[in-house]
C-alpha cells in the first residue's frame, strides 16, 4: 500500500462521543501530518451536549454488536491507561446485576397504612445483620449493601469486573475532544446545513456558525457524519430516528459500592393494591454519585439542537421515586441533576452504521442506540483506518456497512 502523501481535508460533523473519539483516533494515527492535513470537528452546540454527556456510561463485553464490542472494550482500557482515565473520566471496573424488588413509594405525604408499615420497617432496619443476611440469602453479593433487604425478590449476576466497566461519558467525551485538539484538530462551533457534492464525491460542508454570522463553507475530501440522532437532518436517507430518555444523578447519603443495576421494581400504585412494574437502570459512579435512567418516550420530537431538549420534571421525579423506593442510601441522598437527551435509534434495527456510503468521501459513524459509549473507541479506530489506510483492518464491520441501509 502506498502511503498517503496528498493533503487531506477531513471534516467530522457532530461532537458527541462518536465524533470526538473519531477526532482523537484520526489525529493520533501515524499517517496524520498536522503540517499538511487538516481535521475539523464541527459541533452545532456543545461538545457532549446530547446523549454523550447524559448517558450512563456502562461498558460491557456482553454488549452488542459483537463485531465491534471486544475491540472497543479493550480500547477503552488502553485509553484509560494512556491518559489517566481513572482520574480524568472515572474509568473503573464494576459489578453488574439484574435485581428484582418490591419498592416502597415515599413521595406520598400520607402513605396508605400498608405502605406505612413497610416504610417503617425499612427505615428501622438500616443495615442490620439480619437485613444483610436476607440479602445474602437471595444471592446478593456482600458488597451490594445499598438496596433494601425486605423488598428483594431475586438477584442475578450479569457481569463481573473482568467483563464490565464504566466511564463518566461527559468527562470521557470532552477529554477525547481536548486530546484531539492538542494533536491539531480544529474544533468549530456551527451547524452543518449541507454536504456539498461534485460528481458523486463530497466537496465541502456548508454550516451556520453558532455565533449567528453568515453561512460558511469548509472544503473537504472526507466528511464523517457522526451527528447521532440528528444524522437524518443532514442526510435524510439515514434510517436513524430519535428516542428521548430522562435521567437523574443522586449523591447518596454514604458512598456506595461499584455496582451497576438493571432493575425490575414492583411499585404500589396510589391507594389501590395494584402494582406497576418499572425498570430503571442504576449505576454507582466514583466520587459519590449514582446515575439512574428510565425508559424512553416519544412525546416530544427531536428539537433542532441539544440545548433545546425539553426536560420533563415529572418524569425525572418518577425516576427518583422509583430508585429511592429500593434504597435508603438513595432516599436519604440529594438529587444533583435532572436531565433528558435523545438516543439515536436505527429504525430498521441492527445499528450502528460504520463505514463508507455510496457518496465518495462520505463516511458515517452513527446510530449507536444504547451502546454508543461502549462502542465509540472501536467505531473511531475503524473510521481512522478507513481514512488513513483505505480500509478497516482491525475488525470485520461488514454487517454494519451503511450501504446496506441506505
Ligand atoms: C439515558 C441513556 C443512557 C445511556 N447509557 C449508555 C450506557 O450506559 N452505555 C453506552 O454504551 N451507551 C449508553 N447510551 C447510548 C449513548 O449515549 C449513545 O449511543 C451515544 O451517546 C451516541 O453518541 P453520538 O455521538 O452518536 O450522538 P450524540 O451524543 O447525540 O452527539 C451528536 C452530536 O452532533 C451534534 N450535531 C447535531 N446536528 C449537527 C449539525 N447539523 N452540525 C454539527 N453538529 C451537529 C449534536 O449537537 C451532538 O453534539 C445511553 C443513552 C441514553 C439516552
Ligand atoms: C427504534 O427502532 C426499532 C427497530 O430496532 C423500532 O421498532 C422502534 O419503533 C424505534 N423506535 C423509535 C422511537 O423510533
Ligand atoms: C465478515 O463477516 C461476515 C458476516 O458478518 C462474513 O460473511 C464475512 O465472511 C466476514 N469477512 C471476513 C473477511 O472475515
Amino acid at each position: 500500500m502506498a502511503t498517503e502523501q496528498r493533503k487531506r481535508n477531513i471534516v467530522i460533523i457532530g461532537g458527541g462521543i462518536i465524533g470526538s473519539t473519531t477526532a482523537y483516533f484520526l489525529s493520533h494515527h501515524p499517517n496524520f501530518n498536522r503540517e499538511r492535513d487538516s481535521i475539523t470537528l464541527l459541533e452545532a452546540t456543545k461538545i457532549a451536549g446530547g446523549a454523550s454527556g447524559k448517558a450512563g456510561g456502562l461498558l460491557a463485553l456482553w454488549a452488542y454488536p459483537s463485531c465491534i464490542v471486544p475491540l472497543s472494550y479493550k480500547l477503552h482500557q488502553e485509553l484509560a491507561e494512556k491518559h489517566g482515565g481513572v482520574d480524568r473520566w472515572g474509568y473503573r471496573a464494576v459489578h453488574c446485576g439484574q435485581i428484582d424488588m418490591y419498592g416502597i413509594l415515599h413521595k406520598n405525604k400520607a402513605p396508605s397504612s400498608m405502605d406505612k408499615d413497610r416504610l417503617d420497617y425499612v427505615s428501622l432496619q438500616k443495615r442490620s445483620e439480619k437485613a444483610l443476611g436476607l440479602l445474602r440469602a437471595a444471592g446478593v453479593p456482600k458488597e451490594l449493601d445499598w438496596v433494601a433487604a425486605d423488598g428483594l425478590r431475586a438477584y442475578d449476576e450479569m457481569g463481573t469486573p473482568s467483563t464490565t466497566a464504566q466511564v463518566h461519558p461527559y468527562q470521557f467525551t470532552t477529554s477525547m475532544a481536548s486530546l484531539a485538539e492538542e494533536q491539531g484538530v480544529n474544533i468549530i462551533y456551527g451547524s452543518a446545513t449541507n454536504i456539498d457534492q461534485d460528481a458523486g464525491a463530497v466537496k465541502s460542508v456548508t454550516y451556520r456558525p453558532k455565533d449567528g454570522s453568515e453561512e460558511k463553507t469548509l472544503d473537504a475530501d472526507t466528511i464523517i457524519l457522526t451527528a447521532g440522532p440528528w444524522t437524518k437532518t443532514i442526510w435524510p436517507d439515514a434510517p436513524i430516528s430519535a428516542l428521548r430518555a430522562h435521567s437523574v444523578t443522586i449523591r447518596p447519603s454514604r458512598p456506595v459500592s461499584a455496582y451497576c443495576l438493571f432493575t425490575s421494581i414492583d411499585l404500589p400504585r396510589g391507594n389501590t393494591r395494584k402494582s406497576k412494574t418499572v425498570t430503571p437502570e442504576i449505576y454507582a459512579r466514583p466520587n459519590n454519585e449514582v446515575y439512574a435512567c428510565g425508559e424512553g418516550d416519544t412525546l416530544i420530537p427531536l428539537p433542532t439542537s441539544s440545548d433545546l431538549v425539553e426536560v420533563d420534571e415529572s418524569r425525572c421525579q418518577d425516576i427518583v421515586d422509583e430508585v429511592t423506593s429500593i434504597s435508603e442510601e438513595l432516599r436519604d441522598g440529594e438529587v444533583t441533576a435532572k436531565q433528558a437527551c435523545y438516543l439515536p435509534n436505527v429504525s430498521r434495527g441492527g445499528g450502528p452504521m460504520i463505514g463508507e456510503t455510496k457518496v465518495r468521501g462520505l463516511l458515517m459513524g452513527a446510530g449507536h442506540t444504547c451502546w454508543g459509549i461502549q462502542n465509540a473507541p472501536g467505531t473511531a479506530k475503524c473510521l481512522s483506518e478507513l481514512v488513513w489506510e483505505g480500509k478497516v483492518k482491525i475488525a470485520n464491520l461488514s454487517s454494519l456497512d451503511p450501504k446496506k441501509y441506505m
